[in-house]
């Protein structure tokens, strides 16, 4: 983290103080991984949304929108295999009564392994000031070498269990560890259970015979169970994408970090159907193209980079993430994932309808493979927060608290300020406003001094405040602030709305990602 960037903890509570997001169900002392979005929150909410929606379904005449039902026919998730391996493994504390994720535990001990091999090589690193050979040491220490040994061999025996799902051996490993539980500090462990993440609800009454239904825990299902609808009514050929932002629900064990990880969250996912064959080509297309995008919200060039997975899910070909550091460091933000034709065999499979697409270029029909892009609009959301938030020393020493938000993205883009609440001020700068609310999100605030809602614009993270003065009176002209240099410049009325739209557009930061 720089030094000008606020902590994970000043996040939290700026968001709460001014609208941003709220604990969910607070005056019942909050629901663990459930959040609100304040008057804020939506709005910054609803621009992320469109910025990427947009983007989809604007910029490329191949790709459409679709809106799908959170509830799926229950078979879905069997054919999708989240009924069956959709889990985690857990455990339980007999003594704390804590339940844990056991490969969080065992994650953690390889860590612990680590930092004690970090930690002789620092001490030896002080010891031997510059003439000091880090990774000659570390080959050569017999201290460290043991600890470098355990942690290597911890992480391939947890590599094996986990491949094999073998929960005997996962609860075997916690015991050969000793790892005791964080909050009892005891070992009287339960054995480790798999346990699905979906929730489940009611449809029907039970008299009528209810049916057990699903909260989809993705919303890229509804893509896929729509895919022939979609190409046939949309006249759509090969290749082609389908763009779903949505709620996904996912009964997180370990919900923690926020807005990070979340029972119930939002997806933004894209589908893109292409010929067999053609999928790794599309992935790096899709990669590339992503990547673009984020780098087009300017939140620091060295905030993403890719991480490639070398053990792939059994229905893909290729996965990459795009990684964002986060105050708690590089956590995956979206996933690209070439899918191959998994999904859409599995769905003929258990419906027993051809999910198959005619090529008229090739004469073909074929079931079309599959490149994905996912993103997790919450996690978007705590990545801008995070970048946006600081605390800046002003030239005459004074400190002021910023958001520095992408200006097209801000959920106050303007703010109207009247410099005294009398003369006439109020009513001419109340004009302004009604007149600049027709393409702006704008605010009128005529409290306290200029100074003062200065301030307050910037802890909101209003890109410009346009002042009323009594000059303005005069000459019909305004003092337009910047929010990110505080420079100001003198603008007629007339010319506010053609000064303003090309500095908050977004069309601006789009075509920067063609
Ligand atoms: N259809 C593919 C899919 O759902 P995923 O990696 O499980 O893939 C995609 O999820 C994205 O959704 C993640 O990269 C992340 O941004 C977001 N996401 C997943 N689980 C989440 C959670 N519990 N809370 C917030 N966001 C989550």
């Amino acid at each position: 983290m720089d030094a000008n960037d606020a902590t994970f903890k000043d996040i939290i509570a700026h968001c709460k103080e001014y609208g941003y997001i709220y604990p969910g169900s607070e005056i019942y002392d909050g629901l663990g991984a459930v959040y609100d979005y304040g008057p804020l929150g939506v709005e910054l909410k609803n621009r992320i949304k469109h910025y990427w929606y947009g983007w989809m379904t604007r910029l490329n005449d191949n790709i459409v929108g679709i809106d799908t039902a959170i509830f799926m026919h229950p078979t879905v998730w069997k054919a999708s295999g989240h009924v069956d391996a959709f889990n985690d493994p857990l455990i339980d504390n007999k003594d704390s009564k804590k339940r844990y994720r056991a490969d969080v535990l065992i994650e953690d001990q390889i860590e612990k392994h680590l930092e004690k091999a970090n930690k002789e090589v620092t001490k030896a690193a002080k010891r031997f000031g510059e003439s000091f050979d880090e990774a000659l040491y570390r080959e050569t220490n017999p201290r460290v070498k043991k600890y470098l040994d355990k942690a290597e061999d911890l992480r391939l025996r947890f590599a094996n269990a986990a491949e094999a799902n073998d929960m005997a051996a996962l609860k075997q490993i916690i015991e050969d560890e000793g790892i005791v539980c964080p909050m009892s500090g005891s070992r009287n462990w339960t054995d480790v259970r798999q346990f699905n993440l979906m929730f489940s609800t009611q449809m029907g009454s039970v008299a009528e015979g209810a049916s057990e239904l699903y909260l989809r825990p993705e919303t890229a299902q509804g893509i896929f169970v729509n895919m022939l609808n979609v190409a046939k009514s949309s006249r759509l050929k090969v290749p082609f994408g389908i763009a779903q932002v949505g709620k996904a629900f996912r009964n997180e064990i370990v919900a923690r970090q926020f807005i990070f990880r979340m029972r119930e969250f939002e997806q933004m996912e894209m589908q893109f159907f292409v010929r067999p064959g053609d999928e790794l080509k599309w992935y790096e297309h899709w990669k590339e193209k992503r990547m673009r995008w984020h780098q087009s919200l300017k939140l620091g060039e060295d905030s993403y980079r890719f991480h490639d997975h070398d053990k792939l899910a059994h229905y893909a070909n290729a996965a990459a993430d795009i990684e964002f550091k986060f105050p708690f460091g590089f956590k995956e933000l979206e996933g690209i994932h070439s899918r191959t034709d998994f999904d859409l065999k599995r769905h003929e499979e258990f419906s027993g309808r051809k999910l198959q697409y005619f090529d008229p270029e090739t004469q073909e029909k074929y079931v079309p493979y599959v490149v994905e892009t996912s993103i997790g609009l919450d996690r978007m959301f705590l990545a801008i927060i995070a970048s946006a938030l600081r605390e800046e020393t002003l030239e005459d020493g004074s400190t002021r608290t910023v958001m520095k938000i992408p200006y097209f993205l801000s959920p106050v883009q303007v703010a109207v300020l009247p410099l005294i609440k009398k003369d006439g001020l109020p009513e001419v700068a109340s004009d302004i406003r009604q007149n600049l609310a027709l393409d702006f999100a704008v605010q009128y605030d005529e409290k306290d001094s200029v100074g003062r809602r200065y301030r307050r614009q910037d802890a909101i993270g209003t890109p410009f405040c346009v002042t009323v003065d009594h000059e303005t009176l005069e000459d019909n002209a305004v003092t337009v602030r910047d929010r990110n240099n505080m420079t100001q410049e003198r603008i007629p009325i007339d010319n506010l709305q053609q000064y303003l739209l090309p500095k908050l557009s977004m069309s601006e930061a789009w075509k920067k990602t063609m």
